[in-house]
């Protein structure tokens, strides 16, 4: 591409593919709204890159090397864990999240961790200052003078930065902020996000450069607008929790190098983020017993267990229809067990509203809580507490079933190390692992958990 001038872009429909010349609200094709997307042409380059593809030979899939790649560790031990043991070299993460949860504090921990471990690392900040970047890493730690700020919210300037000196390791605070000429659209646009995060890739991938971009999560959940930067990443990884809550959970979305089911915890602190290894008893809440309405699941999370107080709530509805809330829990699959309690338990609910309260503000994703959620909506209702001192795991089926859920013995283990007694779990196919309690059906162990009274079920 010749340089100064400017590359042609078309619009795109998302939704048909239609092209046009020029934007439209309105797609001219299909007639969808707001689907039009600015995209560069690069044909010309495409064409003269098929004779280089042409005398490409197919290689039998045993002779093939493994790319074993190297890992470049953070120093942050739970950040590592999530991405499986460090940054991929040469691989480009995505960090998203709410705005205010931590994002920029997490990575200029990281970028300082790194920069004082001798690696050559550049934070490209278009959000704030380098005065602000720098006021909360001197706050947080002890910046080394390897650690280059840049004020940056023009792509060219970075990836001129990157090629003049050898940088391994590159911040992009935010890919929102992050603008490139090459298209028309206004920062932050779906195209932009988009165009800027594959330049990303095309410096990072020859280079070895390992590239981090911070990306806005609006309240729906994706990485504000553009999934299509999932795709492009080599791993995506969200940084979760409440503002009512110090902890803070990272996650990995997508993960082309590892495993996406770690899970990280963190603390935010008047010193930035403090890692929490020890978490699995965190996001209880117990002092004494439980009262009615609510129950312990011991979840898994990846290879790590946790214990987590469900809460539940049922009201007989006032008018209209019935309320059903879930915090920290899938509705859709609420909706399902509280179907299954009426169905296969006869426990009347279509009167009542029906609350479920995740404590510590966790958001669960391990089917192995339903056996506590169904509990602690049928304790609510019925006004029974749970036999104390136990904790849940089992999945809950269509048919009233209890079945059984993976890693039973690790669940225990954990069960026991928090003061648990009792661990109640699926009766078929649970691994001999010691687990005391054990049912077929849900409504065997509602009434073999709840009762009236007695000095075993009162805290
Ligand atoms: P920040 O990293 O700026 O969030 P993001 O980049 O995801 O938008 O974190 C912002 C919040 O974190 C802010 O509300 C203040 C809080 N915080 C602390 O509690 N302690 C700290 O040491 C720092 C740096 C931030
Ligand atoms: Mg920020």
């Amino acid at each position: 591409m010749m340089a100064g001038k400017k590359p042609k872009s078309v619009f795109f429909c998302t939704e048909c593919g239609g092209e046009s010349p020029v934007w439209a609200g309105r797609c001219p094709h299909c007639g969808s709204w707001n689907t039009m997307v600015e995209e560069v042409i690069e044909r010309a380059a495409a064409s003269a890159a098929t004779g280089y593809l042409s005398r490409v030979e197919a290689v039998s899939i045993v002779d093939v090397d493994i790319e074993k790649g190297e890992r470049i560790s953070t120093y942050i031990g739970e950040f590592d864990r999530v991405l499986g043991g460090g940054a991929f070299k040469g691989s480009v993460i995505l960090i998203g999240g709410q705005p205010g949860i931590g994002k920029s504090t997490l990575m200029i921990q990281a970028a300082m961790n790194m920069a004082a471990n001798g690696l050559k690392v550049l934070y490209a900040t278009g959000e704030e200052s380098p005065g602000q970047v720098a006021d909360r890493a001197r706050r947080v730690g002890d910046p080394s003078r390897g650690l280059m700020l840049l004020p940056a919210t023009d792509l060219a300037t970075v990836e001129r930065k990157i090629e003049a000196d050898n940088y391994q390791v590159l911040i992009v605070d935010s890919i929102q902020t992050l603008h490139t000429s090459m298209l028309s659209s206004a920062a932050g646009s779906v195209s932009q996000v988009r165009q800027c995060a594959s330049s990303l890739v095309n410096l990072a991938k020859p280079r070895g450069l390992t590239v981090f971009v911070i990306g806005h999560v609006t309240k729906e959940g994706f990485i504000a607008g553009p999934k299509v930067l999932e795709h492009l990443v080599d791993a995506v990884v969200s940084f979760e929790g409440d503002s009512f809550h110090q902890f803070r959970l990272l996650r990995a979305v997508k993960n082309r190098f590892g495993s996406t089911s770690e899970l990280g915890v963190f603390e935010m602190k008047e010193k930035g983020l403090i890692e929490v290894a020890d978490a699995s008893g965190y996001f209880l809440q117990r002092d004494g017993g439980l009262g009615s309405g609510s129950a312990v699941a011991a979840i898994m999370e990846g290879t790590r267990p946790f214990l987590v107080e469900i809460q539940a709530l049922t009201s007989t509805t006032r008018y209209g229809f019935p309320q059903r809330r879930a915090t920290g829990f899938d509705s859709g699959r609420l909706a399902m067990l509280l179907a299954v309690l009426e169905r296969r338990c006869g426990i009347e609910l279509g009167n009542q509203d029906v609350y479920v309260n995740v404590a510590g503000g966790f958001n669960i994703v391990d089917p192995g809580a339903d056996m506590a959620v169904c509990l602690a909506v049928a304790s609510s209702h019925l006004e029974k507490p749970l036999k104390r001192d136990t904790a849940l795991s089992g999945e809950v089926g269509l048919g009233g079933e209890i079945r059984p859920v993976a890693g039973m013995d690790r669940r225990l283990a954990e069960s026991g190390n928090l003061g648990f007694t009792n661990l109640a779990c699926a009766s078929e196919k649970t691994e001999d692992t010691g687990a005391n309690f054990r049912y077929s059906t849900l409504s065997a162990a509602i009434s073999g958990l709840l009762s009236e009274k007695g000095e075993e079920w009162l805290s």
